[in-house]
């Protein structure tokens, strides 16, 4: 089976090397159930576990969101690598040698890449080049001179690799030409734009400050221009390519990561002039959404690399709207939230000019509030507390705020905090928040353990709820099915015998090629083992159907009758099947009065039903 350039001894060697547990555990908390371990799957936010390891099988298996398969699976996910960078990252770190395909570094696994790689390498063109002109060009004077102003010293416009992109129309077009770069890839990759007439093709970004935007391996994938001063749109951002996604990808995620994953911390700023600014202020944990508000996909790829999440948006209404939007999806990521809060009207860039790199790591990042008191403060400033009426209302939005919280500690924690400010008596607040809480009970669905999103912010994504991780019933046929499956995975002997009798005749798809593939694995004299013949896959889908298949619990003996049965409950398919449609045509015959042809259809369908029995 073909696995690219790499050959399937490294393969061997890397799931030989990395246990499955040890992999899983670095991410996951484990504990044994029996034969196989459980947690919280770290590929979906639920409650109570889930995700399974099988250390015998070598393999994970979530119930909730059905991934499953090897250690080089689980990295591929947990990591979002590609599989030959997984592979490749798992080879490294066991020590096995690596040299496949001979591909240097940015370039491995190109077949079929093509057009990515090119836009990629015109990315790093473009920035190298923007880069240049800022520092080295009169040109770029004006920039520099602006980027200076705002305090940006030369270090920091190297990290970021901040360039210019000169006003002319075809500055960035003609050197990509001159590259033999295809212009109209370039076009759909968001660097040039073709022009009405068709007569060729212009910059996208003319006369901006620029930000490179990297993907999470630090290859420029877009760019973002700013104006230089004042003016309508402030940033230009490349569009959604085949590369970026901004629902998806975080400004500065690849510089941070290694601090976010060390510390468990990540800390959330709106733009990209406040990631540069905090970076040299010590923030290098920081990471921005581009142009959009936080996204679920954002979270979940935080919620990997942390813990905790900081958001330090601006200190103006929209910010803080903002934060206030994003703390419950960061929340049903399972991340643990606070907020750290800017003076009225700031935004961090501001405030380190301000009052310097010292007093911003202090006073603002070093003291963030909890969400729940964010909240809270959030919901004062909409009331007038010097009118009574205010006050009441005030009170009882706080009291709303606090009732979803699930710890009894922190509910009181809030709740005298609130006695204390307004000269309240604890118990009827307490009241209050009892009767609240009886309120939500009520409104709330059927209760589903993998679903916390009704205790963060009530109106928040009902949509997004996951579905109930019982699994379906399967029809008895699928169900033989996938015994034989698991069964012929672990053993050549009962694949060999369900190779004789049923050949690949599995009716549902994906069991059909899990046999076909097993049928030639076994042909090439390999001995079972489930982790290595899962690798061979290449295939998300069957991957997940193999571990999910393994993980049924599978303590019945098997024998040969067992196997018979099976089998039988496989091939009588057609005719259970032919059963129906005949049943159905009987009936058609009946309505249209044609007794005779349906007491022909009645007497096949009794021959049909005693072959059945009689196998
Ligand atoms: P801000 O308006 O707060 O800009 O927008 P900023 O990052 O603080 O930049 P300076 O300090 O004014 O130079 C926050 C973020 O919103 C997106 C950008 O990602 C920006 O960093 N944005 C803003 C756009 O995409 N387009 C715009 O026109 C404005
Ligand atoms: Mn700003």
């Amino acid at each position: 089976m073909a696995y690219g350039k790499i050959p399937d001894s490294v393969i061997e060697a890397v799931l030989k090397h990395h246990d499955i547990v040890e992999t899983v555990a670095k991410y996951v908390h484990l504990s044994k159930h029996g034969k196989y371990m459980k947690g919280l799957c770290p590929f979906h936010s639920e409650k109570t576990p889930s995700f399974t390891v099988t250390p015998e099988k070598g393999i994970f298996y979530c119930y909730g969101c059905g991934k499953g398969g090897n250690a080089i699976k689980f990295i591929e996910e947990i990591e979002e690598y590609s599989f030959p960078e997984a592979v490749r990252v798992m080879a490294e770190e066991a020590g096995i040698p690596i040299a496949w395909g001979g591909a240097p570094e940015g370039q491995r696994g190109d077949e079929g890449n093509g057009e990515r790689d090119k836009l990629v390498q015109a990315h790093e063109l473009a920035v190298k080049l923007y880069h240049y002109l800022l520092m080295n060009t009169t040109h770029g004077q004006p920039a520099l001179q602006y980027l200076r102003s705002r305090g940006v010293t030369d270090k920091q416009i190297d990290q970021f690799s901040i360039g210019y992109a000169p006003p002319e129309w075809d500055t960035l077009a003609r050197f990509l030409e001159k590259r033999e770069f295809d212009p109209a890839l370039m076009e759909k990759g968001g660097l040039l734009i073709g022009k009405q007439d068709r007569s060729g093709y212009i910059d996208r970004f003319r006369d901006r400050i620029m930000f490179p935007i990297w993907n999470r391996d630090g290859k420029p994938i877009a760019l973002a221009g700013r104006m230089l001063g004042e003016g309508q749109p402030k940033y230009l951002n490349s569009p959604e390519t085949m590369l970026f996604n901004k629902s998806r990808n975080l400004y500065n995620f690849h510089h941070a990561r290694a601090a976010m994953r060390k510390n468990r911390r990540v800390v959330l700023f709106e733009g990209y002039m406040d990631i540069v600014k905090a970076w040299s202020a010590g923030v290098q944990n920081g990471v921005a959404s581009m142009g959009t508000s936080l996204t679920e996909e954002h979270a979940a790829v935080l919620q990997r690399n942390a813990d905790e999440a900081v958001i330090c948006y601006d200190g103006d209404n929209a910010g803080q709207a903002a934060a206030l939007k994003s703390i419950p999806i960061l929340e049903k990521a399972g991340l643990k939230v606070q907020v750290a809060m800017l003076p009225k009207g700031m935004d961090p860039d501001e405030f380190i000019e301000a009052n310097g790199a010292n007093a911003f790591m202090r006073e603002i990042i070093e003291h963030p509030v909890s969400a729940t008191k964010f909240k809270l403060l959030y919901a004062k400033k909409n009331h007038i507390l010097l009118e009574e009426e205010g006050q009441k209302n005030y009170l009882l939005e706080a009291v709303r705020i606090i009732a979803v919280l699930d710890s009894p500690t922190e509910r009181e924690f809030y709740l005298k905090e609130l006695s204390r400010e307004f000269d309240m008596s604890l118990e009827s607040l307490k009241q209050d928040c009892f009767n609240e809480r009886q309120q939500l009970q009520k409104m709330k669905p059927q209760r589903d353990n993998n679903d916390n999103s009704w205790n963060n912010g009530r109106n928040e994504n009902r949509e997004n709820r996951r579905k109930s991780s019982a699994p379906p019933v399967l029809p008895a046929y699928q169900v033989a099915e996938r015994k034989l499956l698991a069964q012929m995975l672990q053993s050549a002997d009962t694949a060999g015998a369900v190779h004789r009798k049923l050949g690949e005749a599995f009716h549902v798809e994906d069991h059909a090629a899990l046999a076909a593939y097993l049928y030639a694995y076994y042909a090439q004299g390999h001995d079972p083992d489930v982790s290595r013949f899962i690798a061979s896959l290449q295939d998300d889908r069957l991957e997940r159907t193999a571990a999910s298949i393994l993980m049924m619990d599978d303590d019945m003996p098997f024998d040969e009758q067992l196997l018979d049965d099976y089998v039988n409950e496989i091939v009588k398919v057609p005719k259970l099947r032919e059963v129906e449609e005949k049943k159905e045509a009987m009936v058609r015959a009946e309505r249209s009065g044609d007794m005779l042809k349906a007491a022909q259809i009645a007497s096949e369908i009794i021959a049909l039903e005693r072959q059945l029995k009689g196998r």
